[in-house]
């Protein structure tokens, strides 16, 4: 029977101070002075809207994405959290992260940020090769980003990830590993290593960069997993790694089929009812503007189907190193296990997933080739 998953809160400001050329998420650059206010108050509608899919549960996580939450001062992260904390119940010990870029303005923010109630800082570093960065639009350099993380840990966050990626235009394996060796020397928690993708609607895309071949992307992966390996680092998704118990909360919580609240330009929500075996998605009015004159910013709600909830499950599911307990399909879905047995089957002949009872976990092979894995999941 489908049962109440633990609950997420998810929250998008999406302004940067430019567009960089390879990213295609919600992000639109700056002009003029960001509407900060506006966009807080627009936040605490759109929250009020969200309240009845909370069904007394205690939000267990928080995440605030974007676009580039420091761009938003302390003051405005702290009305944020507790305009939260009035509205709905929130664990004692809940995980609360927010995105920040590693640039000198938004460094000096962060003890305001951490005194407002943030707990872990995800830092958006990229790399440490002012070369690469450049190449990349950032508008940060090297130092900024070892200073950035030296500066998160002084001031007391304990627990804090370095995004960074790999693959970049003209980058040498050599080059990639020395990013992700300066990237452990600074011992982050966690560490979300990905590899740069061309796409739709991006400057990149219309003007593709020189990247590296697929042999040397191949040589970067392997010599990257050894390394962050033998520093402790657990690879348990497929582009993140932690050291002992610090995976990311939020994301496990979504890679378990977990429930979350999205509020904000662009953000999407999953919401399970259980007594009526229903699973619905939300999502929000995109442009920053829209958003903020609506006064319910929903823009879209659909179900998720019997027949979608197997695929929609895996897809999250098997992206998770050790999968998850078997027990969670049903939890998670309402569907008992009996429905999806032939295509269990099918990826037990394949040797797609391990042949364990007690567990749904991707084998080497089907963590190699997940997209195979999946289409036995889909409805067709
Ligand atoms: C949406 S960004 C938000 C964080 C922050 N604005 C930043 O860029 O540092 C989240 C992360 O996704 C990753 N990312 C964005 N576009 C990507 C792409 N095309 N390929 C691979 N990773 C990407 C970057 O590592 C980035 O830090
Ligand atoms: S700073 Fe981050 S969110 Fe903003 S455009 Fe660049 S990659 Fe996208």
């Amino acid at each position: 029977m489908l049962s109440l998953p633990p609950l997420s809160l998810y929250i998008h400001i999406p302004w940067c101070v430019r567009k960089c050329p390879y990213c295609d998420f919600n992000s639109h650059a700056v002009t003029g002075e960001i509407p900060q206010q506006r966009y807080i108050d627009a936040l605490m509608r759109d929250l009020d809207q969200e309240l009845p899919g909370v069904q007394g549960r205690e939000i267990e996580t928080i995440f605030i994405g974007g676009g580039t939450p420091s761009l938003f001062n302390a003051a405005g992260i702290q009305q944020i959290l507790s305009g939260i904390a009035a509205r709905t119940p929130l664990a004692a010990n809940a995980e609360i992260t927010m995105e920040a870029n590693p640039g000198t303005f938004e460094q000096e923010r962060f003890a305001g940020f951490r005194a407002a109630g943030v707990n872990r800082l995800s830092i958006g570093v990229q790399s440490f090769d002012s070369a690469r960065l450049q190449q990349l639009g950032r508008i940060h350099n090297s130092q900024d980003a070892i200073l950035a993380a030296s500066k998160a840990r002084e001031i007391g966050f304990d627990n804090f990830n370095l995004d960074l990626m790999h693959g970049l235009p003209q980058q040498t394996p050599e080059a990639a590993l020395a990013d992700l060796q300066q990237a452990i020397d600074l011992q982050p928690t966690h560490l979300s290593w990905y590899q740069l993708t061309i796409e739709p609607n991006t400057e990149f895309f219309s003007k593709p960069p020189n990247l590296p071949e697929d042999e040397a992307l191949w040589a970067i992966q392997e010599q990257g997993q050894a390394l962050l390996q033998l520093h402790g680092y657990h690879q348990y998704e497929i582009s993140a790694y932690s050291q002992p118990n610090r995976q990311s909360r939020h994301n496990m919580n979504y890679w378990q089929f977990g429930d979350y609240l999205g509020i904000g330009a662009g953000a999407h929500g999953k919401i399970s009812w259980s007594a009526q075996n229903r699973i619905t998605r939300r999502w929000k009015q995109r442009q920053p503007k829209a958003y903020m004159n609506a006064l319910n910013p929903l823009s879209g709600e659909q179900d998720i189907s019997l027949e979608e909830r197997p695929f929609e499950f895996m897809m999250n599911a098997l992206r998770l190193t050790d999968g998850v307990e078997t027990a969670l399909f049903n939890q998670r879905t309402g569907l008992t296990l009996d429905t999806i047995a032939p295509m269990l089957q099918q990826a037990h002949q394949r040797s797609l997933l391990l042949n364990e009872t007690e567990r749904l976990a991707p084998s080497p092979q089907g963590r190699l080739f997940l997209n195979d894995l999946l289409e036995l999941f889909l409805d067709d």
